[in-house]
């Protein structure tokens, strides 16, 4: 069954059905090395997943519970090694949106949830891109409207230091704040050892080659410029654009990220602005990019996920 949640709908699954979880990995043709995260909707279903909560950990549920922080914890025995692809730990977040938890509240048993989309493909932030990927596929699609936040859930390893594997709408500023310590981040370009499992596949994607472009805003905008003066009239190209700089660009479809200094809604709109990128069929997309502070780094990573690694930086 497909839910909403204030990060990305999610396509959930009772923890312990191992049936259920492998066709969720199926539907989705998602590796299956890479762990799923089990959602709650009350603190005391921890005590059936995990075998120990440190008191950092308990001071993040306190701060960031309910709301898109998902924590690594020990896990117990009992999860199964289809959620957590054989690792000794388990991912847990507690949604705030209200339909997850009221749907959870109902269960009453923890539910593991991967992104509704098609592994490969943007997350889906809207029931119409869980309609695209998955119609057909699955049982039931609840469809509550846009997804507040638009990008998954911050990720965070508590030991043997605290590291935020996947950035999010919980920054490192708030984690740093909350702990009262330094927080690293994980670099998303070591593909060799990647932290969380899922950061090394080549995400949130669209189909035409993405082209992202990092630095000085005025050298940006010239650079982008630059680009669509040598492209071809035969060819779409997309600019994704700040709101600041829509009319700056020498194109047909420039689409608006929102303000320059408002990254929040840069992470409400991106995942659905590359769907868009797909539908006008798109031949290649260049992106202007978004200054990696607060939840800007979130967006920025997912930039660079949807650009494969083509980033142009300028200065
Ligand atoms: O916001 C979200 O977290 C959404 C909604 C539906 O809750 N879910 C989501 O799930 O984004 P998914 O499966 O698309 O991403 C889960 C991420 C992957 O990068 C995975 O590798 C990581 O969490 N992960 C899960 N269990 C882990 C573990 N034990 N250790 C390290 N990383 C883990
Ligand atoms: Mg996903």
């Amino acid at each position: 069954m497909v839910f909403p949640t204030e990060t990305v709908y999610g396509l959930g699954a009772v923890f312990n059905d191992e049936n259920a979880l492998l066709k969720i990995f199926a539907v989705k043709g998602r590796p299956s090395d890479n762990p799923l995260i089990v959602h709650i909707w009350d603190v005391k279903q921890l005590s059936s997943l995990v075998s120990q909560v440190s008191s950092k950990a308990e001071c993040l549920t306190k701060a960031f519970w309910p709301g898109p922080l998902t924590i690594i914890f020990p896990k117990r025995s009992l999860v199964s090694g289809v959620v957590t692809a054989g690792l000794d730990t388990v991912a847990v977040r507690m949604p705030s949106h209200p339909v997850a938890q009221a749907l959870l509240r109902l269960t009453d048993v923890p539910v593991a949830a991967p992104s509704a989309n098609l592994s490969g493909r943007p997350s889906p932030t809207k029931g119409s891109h869980v309609v695209e990927d998955l119609f057909g596929k699955v049982e039931y699609i609840i469809d509550a409207g846009p997804c507040p936040a638009g990008i998954e859930s911050t990720v965070i390893k508590l030991e043997p230091d605290p590291v935020i594997l996947r950035p999010g709408s919980v920054t490192k500023e708030m984690l740093e704040q909350a702990l009262g310590e330094r927080v690293a981040v994980a670099n998303p370009d070591n593909q060799e050892h990647p932290q969380a499992p899922g950061m090394k596949y080549r995400h949130y994607a669209p189909q035409a080659p993405a082209l992202l472009f990092e630095g000085d805003p005025e050298k940006v905008v010239a650079e982008i410029n630059h680009r669509l003066d040598q492209g071809k009239s035969s060819e779409r190209i997309v600019v994704i654009s700040s709101s600041e700089h829509l009319t700056r660009y020498r194109n047909e479809w420039v689409l608006d990220l929102g303000p320059l200094e408002s990254p929040e809604v840069a992470a409400s709109r991106l995942y659905d602005l590359l769907r868009f990128c797909d539908q006008l069929a798109a031949s290649q997309i260049l992106i202007e990019g978004v200054k990696p502070q607060g939840v800007g780094l979130a967006v920025a990573n997912r930039l660079r996920k949807a650009a494969g690694g083509c980033i142009v930086r300028v200065s």
